[in-house]
């Protein structure tokens, strides 16, 4: 088959393209191990270390799998880290057939090193790569990948003394085939990087600002708003300036139908504090990120004797509940951001201050004292890798 020949039947043949519905590979993978000949000093680890800022420097290596529709995966190994090789044909660049996924190793005060609920991560770029008709990784195989990047690159784990430190994660997945006709590539490459990490926001646990998109929506019923794919964060990317143009450091997206109900901000969830002590979030129906800090939450908050609704909230219940004194928090919440307080929201024509509390502080300080083994892991989230 000729893949490049645009136009012809034969080209858009689908047969041999992944299927949805099909299982994923149940054979787990072997991998082959190459080290970076020209690892990074222990002086710069410790100059990183120092400061790491957000994504902005990488381990000395990286995982890759390949894909074809013909053999499904193989040829995955640990290989050095460095720049990858893809066509200008490579589907990736034209059509955004993309997913990835974001957790974190946290190292314990006994040296251990540990990911948190990593299976969720599994099976939601799972769920992604159904949406974005890309191969499904099977979650033995995704949580392999971590563990052998991970025990290799450990000593770039930050201490357990940082308390805000770990090594952020980043599973990807692209088409790499080099095809111009759009359907599902028949070639897909599947990677894994991590970055040592501080804090998300530079200002560190500070409330942030939040713009209200009256301009831009962030995802439609029946769109891909559920799944985790870079299309949904370059749709974001034009309300970012926005809000950075209104002084504003998030966005907050409401719905594309009605532009009435609270979404998410731009990568986070989103909890409201009502003053009886009721947690308010909103319904994930298929067009917000089923965020597992946002589902961890929901169990934390009920251990710390808060009730917690799973409802749709609307802008106007948001500024009337701020203004009444019924709420009395907003905290944005995601594995970057971990739990952030909102502290200001501004829209086209208005702004009001967000109170903050001790509620959002509250649940942050337990989440991180299961992440960083300080406390009983009392709901198996914790799998160990180091
Ligand atoms: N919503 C969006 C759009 C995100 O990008 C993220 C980050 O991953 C989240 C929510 C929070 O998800 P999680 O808690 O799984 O990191
Ligand atoms: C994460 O929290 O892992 C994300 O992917 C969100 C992004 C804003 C960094």
């Amino acid at each position: 088959m000729n893949a490049k020949i645009l136009g012809t039947t034969e080209t858009f043949d689908t047969s041999d393209v992944v299927d949805p519905e099909a299982a994923p590979d149940t054979e787990p993978l072997s991998f082959s191990r190459t080290l970076n000949p020209t690892p990074a000093s222990t002086e710069r680890r410790a100059q990183i270390h120092a400061q790491p800022g957000f994504g902005k420097f990488f381990t000395d290596h990286m995982v890759s799998i390949d894909w074809d529709a013909a053999t499904g995966w193989h040829d995955a190994g640990l290989i050095p880290y460095g720049p990858i090789q893809l066509d200008p044909a490579a589907a990736v660049l034209h059509y955004a057939q993309e997913i990835f996924e974001g957790l974190k190793a946290y190292r314990h005060p006994d040296g251990s090193i540990w990911a948190f609920r990593p299976e969720a991560n599994a099976a939601r770029l799972a769920r992604s790569a159904r949406r974005l008709a890309l191969p499904e990784l099977s979650e033995e195989d995704f949580l392999a990948s971590v563990k052998l990047l991970v025990s290799t690159d450990h000593e770039w784990v930050p201490s357990s003394d940082s308390g805000e430190s770990s090594l952020y994660l980043r599973p990807f997945m692209y088409a790499s085939e080099s095809f111009l006709g759009v359907r599902p590539s028949k070639q897909v490459r599947y990677l894994l990087i991590a970055s040592p990490v501080g804090p998300y926001f530079a200002s560190g646990v500070k409330p942030v600002s939040i713009w209200l998109s009256s301009s831009y929506t962030r995802a439609a019923p029946g769109g891909t708003g559920a799944a985790k794919c870079g299309g949904n964060y370059a749709a974001g990317l034009a309300a970012q300036l926005e809000a950075e143009a209104h002084g504003c450091e998030q966005v907050c997206f409401l719905d594309a139908a009605e532009h009435k109900w609270v979404e998410e901000l731009g990568g986070m969830n989103i909890y409201f504090v009502r003053k009886d002590g009721t947690l308010v979030t909103p319904t994930v129906s298929g067009t917000i990120l089923e965020g597992i800090t946002r589902s961890s939450i929901l169990t934390l908050a009920g251990e710390l004797g808060l009730k917690v609704e799973e409802r749709p909230i609307s802008i106007d219940e948001w500024r009337a509940g701020v203004a009444s004194g019924d709420i009395t928090e907003a905290f944005a919440c995601g594995t970057a951001a971990v739990i952030t307080p909102l502290g200001r929201l501004v829209w086209e024509g208005g702004e009001l201050e967000i109170p903050t509390g001790e509620v959002a502080m509250k649940i942050r300080g337990s989440l991180l004292d299961v992440q960083y083994g300080r406390t009983e892991d009392t709901h198996g989230w914790m799998q160990r890798l180091v």
